[in-house]
C-alpha cells in the first residue's frame, strides 16, 4: 500500500525507550543495528551521537523533513486528544503526565528533524516498505528492531508479518519486536501465529522488559538462528 502523507501519523519514541523496550546496553554499540518502522523516533540521531551504528527504514523517508514536520504539527492535538480520551490504558510511572508525554514526544521528533537530511545523505535514513526485498546482502545487519509497528497492527495480516520478519531474518542475524499485543493491550492470536511459525526455524524468545507504558505492553518477541541459551514462553 503506497504511503500517502495524509494517512501519516508521525509519532517518535527516543533513544531511552528503546534501550528499555529491546534491552539494549552499552555493550550493543558495537552492533550494527537496523530499526524497521522507525519513523521520527530520535533513536537513530541519539545512537549515532553516542558512536552506534543505526539504519532506519520508513515508508515515511519518501517525504521531505518540511513535509514531515508540518505533518507532525497537524497531528500533534489529536494524537494527544486520543491519549487523553484514552489514559487509562497507559502506566504515568516514567512519563508523568500527558504534558510530559507531549513535551517527550515532540522533542524526539524535533531531534530526528533536525538529523533527517545529514541522516538521509549519511545512508541512517532509507525510505524501504515491508515486505518488500531490502538492497542488502544476507546477515548484514547483527540486530534488527521493531518498536510499535510489527505485531501492535494485525489488520496487516499474518502474511504481511511473516513475509515482513523473514526479510528481516535474512539481513539480520536477529531481531527484536516490542510490543507484542495490540493497539488495546491484548494478547493477539497474531502473535501466536507468529511465534508457531518462526520456532519451527528459528529460535524464539519472549521476555518481560523494564518498559512499559501502554498497560499489556511489557515484552518482547526475540527471534535468531537457534542456540541453546535461548528460551520460549507463550505470551
Ligand atoms: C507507530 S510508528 C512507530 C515509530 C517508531 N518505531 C517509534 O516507536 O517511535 C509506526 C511506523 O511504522 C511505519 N510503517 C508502517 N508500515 C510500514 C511498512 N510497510 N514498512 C516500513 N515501515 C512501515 C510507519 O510509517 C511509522 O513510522
Amino acid at each position: 500500500m503506497a504511503f500517502q502523507l495524509q494517512n501519516v501519523v508521525p509519532w517518535g519514541r527516543n533513544f531511552e525507550e528503546y534501550q528499555l523496550m529491546f534491552e539494549l546496553s552499552d555493550l550493543d554499540r558495537n552492533l550494527k543495528i537496523a530499526g524497521f518502522g522507525d519513523g521520527p523516533a530520535s533513536f537513530n540521531f541519539e545512537a549515532t551521537k553516542k558512536g552506534w551504528s543505526v539504519t532506519s527504514f520508513d515508508g515515511v523517508y519518501q517525504f521531505g523533513g518540511e513535509e514531515l514536520r508540518r505533518r507532525i504539527e497537524e497531528v500533534r492535538s489529536i494524537v494527544m486528544a486520543q491519549m487523553a480520551a484514552n489514559q487509562n490504558n497507559y502506566n504515568w510511572r516514567h512519563i508523568r503526565s500527558l504534558a510530559e508525554l507531549e513535551s517527550v514526544r515532540m522533542a524526539a521528533m524535533a531531534q530526528f528533524l533536525h538529523d533527517y537530511e545529514l541522516g538521509k545523505a549519511q545512508k541512517r535514513y532509507i525510505c524501504h516498505e515491508l515486505p518488500a526485498k531490502l538492497p542488502y546482502a544476507d546477515g548484514s545487519f547483527d540486530l534488527g528492531l521493531s518498536s510499535h509497528f510489527l505485531l501492535l497492527y494485525p489488520t496487516l495480516g499474518y502474511d504481511f508479518h511473516i513475509a515482513s520478519i523473514t526479510e528481516m531474518l535474512r539481513v539480520c542475524r536477529e531481531v527484536r519486536i516490542f510490543p507484542i499485543v495490540d493497539l488495546d493491550g491484548k494478547p493477539t492470536e497474531l502473535t501466536g501465529r507468529v511465534i508457531r511459525h518462526f520456532e519451527r526455524t528459528h529460535a524464539v524468545a519472549v521476555k518481560t522488559v523494564p518498559y512499559e507504558f501502554q498497560k499489556g505492553g511489557n515484552q518482547l518477541l526475540a527471534i535468531k538462528k537457534a542456540s541453546p541459551d535461548f528460551f520460549y514462553s507463550m505470551p
